[in-house]
């Protein structure tokens, strides 16, 4: 895959620009401060100003593909997994796609779709060494997790150079992330909290959909929802 890289300084919200112009397949939009950044369910993405990577990387999904388009979060979350070990870090995903380190979230991604266009946002942090009080239990950073200052470009493109290799991998179509998710996916095998209730996970099917197990036994799948680790 080509990269065509778009920079501003200030932007409200890469991923909102890159839906709501034309964006061809391989166009990276980037910027060094988001006034209105947009996480998953709607939350706001918060990240200092020229401190952390924000970017929108827009492609053109296959048709073949779209019925398996959930994969595609999943991608996104073992590139930048694998773009973090290319730089020394060992990260895990926590389902679908936080990237932790140390269960403190270093990168979230935002997978948005219109017809056949997907805009995948990453926001990775990397030289941001404080945090709002809100978040500053739960966020870490490169920066924090090396103890030395990283450039954002090199940190940036080795994310490219992994999601080029895993957009291929989701267009192809193979299955074998399911194993590669699981040995990195954080709390497999452990009681956690999905929405109101208390679940142990025992991993992902072929489709990314979590794979849990109730209180009573039985095993389901859940399709969305927030899950959360602090409370089990
Ligand atoms: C999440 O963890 O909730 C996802 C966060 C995604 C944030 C990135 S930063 C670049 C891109 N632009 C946005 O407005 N959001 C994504």
């Amino acid at each position: 895959m080509e990269f065509k890289k778009q920079f501003f300084e200030v932007i409200d919200s890469t991923n909102r620009y890159a839906l709501e112009h034309e964006c061809a397949h391989g166009m990276v939009i980037y910027t060094d401060e988001q006034t209105a950044g947009i996480g998953r369910f709607k939350r706001p993405w918060q990240a200092a100003a020229g401190m952390n990577v924000m970017m929108s990387i827009c492609v053109d999904i296959p048709e073949e593909s779209r019925a398996v388009i959930g994969r595609l979060a999943l991608f996104c979350g073992l590139a930048v997994t694998a773009a973090l070990q290319q730089l020394g870090v060992e990260a895990q995903v926590k389902w679908p796609n936080d990237v932790l380190v140390a269960g403190k979230k270093l990168a979230g991604i935002l997978v948005e779709t219109r017809g056949s266009k997907a805009v995948i946002g990453i926001g990775l942090n990397v030289n941001q060494l404080d945090f709002p009080d809100e978040v500053a239990a739960k966020a870490t950073s490169l920066a924090l997790v090396t103890g030395t200052e990283l450039d954002r470009d090199v940190v940036m493109d080795a994310v490219l150079g992994q999601f080029a290799i895993y957009f291929d991998r989701f267009v192809a179509g193979t299955t074998d992330f399911v194993a590669e998710y699981e040995r990195i996916m954080y709390g497999l095998g452990s009681w956690v909290k999905v929405d109101a209730d208390q679940v142990l996970l025992l991993g992902i099917d072929a489709s990314g959909t979590l794979r849990i197990r109730d209180e009573i036994g039985m095993e389901r799948l859940v399709y969305s929802g927030a899950i959360s680790f602090e409370s089990v």
